[in-house]
């Protein structure tokens, strides 16, 4: 059978790979075991187990054939890889198993995605279903697939279905593209998540400008988000235009990805602020967050984004070690005054966690002599958490340093930061300036883990990723400011 040769093909594959003697592969971070990893699919939390599948080609660079990988985790920091849960074994999905989403019905998991099918520059999509009962034995439906092609006035850039509960059915979430090359979400209601009938478009209430933004929509995803101070929970439409940006300093990578807060109603989205950029940093891409078995309204969502974007896949770990892309640590998503805010799912400062927890002390006043934090030096993965006080310095600066002189430099000067890193092995983009919560005093926490650093600024207000690939050798964290700079509080973890 095909399917029994991909996978043979696929561990074959695993056996030989070195992705995890890579210095650069990460301790903590979601990583393929080989290959290339891309979205996250299908997240969903089954007896308190973490169940993460993700776009994964076991076969990349050399052929890029997309399957289902599958890990899962306890404590969403250390994650066992199982067998792919989908492999592109059928005529309806032979050029690969594209994104979709979870659902928990019937005592079983049913994982919608698209199958992918290409003859030359000629696409097809498919929106096909596999369940399992076991989460180790995966079984295609015999009436795949289940929506067999656009509706007319669409292209076939149809894909990336995300599914939830709607009355006594389900409705679909599909990211599309009209056929006059704009991206738009449809919406499909189904009574038993295998008939799917077209419900339409969904409009955007008081506004046009959504009906010409970027040439199409990926992943969308409508999550129920609570917010911080009233518990109120409202929607949070995300979703990937392609083709917008850049827009005053957001939306600069290669393909953007933001939210909007608001309202669903019927076909009918009601924003209440304007569409904003998940995560400022340089990589960040279709972020999908974990379905419950027994979801109750009211809980945060957690947040799953791949650290990745289209045409970054030339990075030294490839070269090295045949694996590129990791996924984002889980993020906890609530609101507070419209703005989505992201912590690590995981308080990495306190027990239990999965690394040794230590205060930073004597908390050092700091000016223009750099001053190192000696409990990171050597480190490759660490989370750090500083309290500082900015009123009495125009401008710091925090620095990241690995081997033969690289380095990742933060700049802060009150309201704006500034990242770094044309001093790395990364070959994609060099530096950028975003606009920082302005405020006297801020809490900065810094994720680095191998060859990615996480960085989130305030209560999580603003989030910044990116691929950090320090030359090897020394490590270390130093901070200088002009004036001085108070540390109120800090804190790091050695993961
Ligand atoms: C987004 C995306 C999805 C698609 C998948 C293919 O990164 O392009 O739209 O389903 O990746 O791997």
């Amino acid at each position: 059978m095909i399917t029994e040769s991909l996978l043979d093909e696929c561990a074959a594959a695993l056996e030989a790979s070195s992705a995890r003697r890579d210095p650069d592969y990460p301790s903590y971070h979601l990583a393929p075991p080989i290959g290339r990893l891309n979205d996250p699919n299908g997240l969903v939390i089954v007896d308190g187990v973490y169940h993460a599948f993700y776009q994964f080609g076991p076969f990349f660079p050399e052929r890029n054939l997309v399957f289902w990988g599958h890990a899962s985790s306890t404590d969403l920091l250390t994650w066992q890889t199982h067998p792919p849960a989908i492999a592109p074994s059928d005529p309806y999905d032979q050029s690969g198993a594209y994104s979709g989403g979870a659902t928990v019905a019937d005592g079983r998991v049913w994982l919608h995605y698209t199958g992918n099918v290409k003859h030359g520059d000629v696409r097809e999509s498919y929106q096909c279903a596999v369940t399992s009962s076991d989460l180790v034995t995966f079984d295609k439906h015999p009436a795949n697939p289940l929506i067999p092609g656009p509706p007319p006035g669409y292209t076939t850039h149809l894909r990336d279905p995300q599914i939830m509960t709607e009355g006594d059915g389900y409705r679909m979430l599909l990211g599309a593209q009209r056929a006059d090359e704009t991206g738009c979400i449809l919406s499909y209601h189904s009574p038993d998540l295998v008939q799917w009938n077209l419900q339409g478009e969904i409009e955007f209430h008081g506004t046009d400008g959504y009906d010409d933004f970027g040439f199409m929509w990926e992943c969308p995803n409508l999550l129920r988000v609570p917010d911080s101070q009233t518990g109120e929970v409202h929607d949070v439409l995300i979703f990937c235009p392609q083709g917008v940006g850049p827009i005053g300093d957001s939306f600069r990578n290669i393909f953007p990805c933001g939210y909007l807060v608001g309202r669903l109603d019927g076909l009918t989205f009601h924003p209440s602020g304007p569409f904003t950029e998940l995560d400022r940093g340089f990589e960040f891409y279709a972020p999908q967050a974990f379905r419950r078995a027994n979801s109750e309204d009211g809980e945060p969502p957690i947040l799953l984004g791949w650290l990745g974007n289209a045409s970054e896949d030339d990075q030294p770990s490839l070269a090295d070690h045949g694996w590129v892309h990791m996924m984002t640590i889980p993020r906890r998503l609530t609101l507070r005054d419209g703005v989505l805010l992201q912590r690590p799912a995981v308080d990495l400062f306190d027990q239990p966690v999965r690394g040794n927890v230590s205060p930073i002390s004597p908390l050092p006043t700091i000016g223009d002599l750099p001053v190192r934090l000696h409990q990171l030096t050597g480190r490759d993965s660490f989370a750090l958490r500083l309290d500082v006080d900015q009123s009495r310095t125009p401008a710091w600066r925090l620095r990241l340093s690995g081997g033969a002189g690289s380095a990742v430099l933060f700049d802060f000067t009150g309201d704006t930061l500034t990242v770094d890193r044309s001093h790395t092995r990364y070959p994609h983009g060099d530096r950028r300036t975003i606009a920082a919560p302005r405020a006297d005093r801020l809490r900065i926490e810094l994720l680095h883990d191998r060859s990615v650093v996480e960085l989130f600024l305030g209560d999580g207000h603003t989030a910044f990723s990116l691929r950090s690939y320090l030359e090897p050798g020394l490590r270390s964290v130093e901070l200088s400011a002009s004036g001085a700079l108070d540390v109120l509080a800090g804190r790091v973890t050695i993961l």
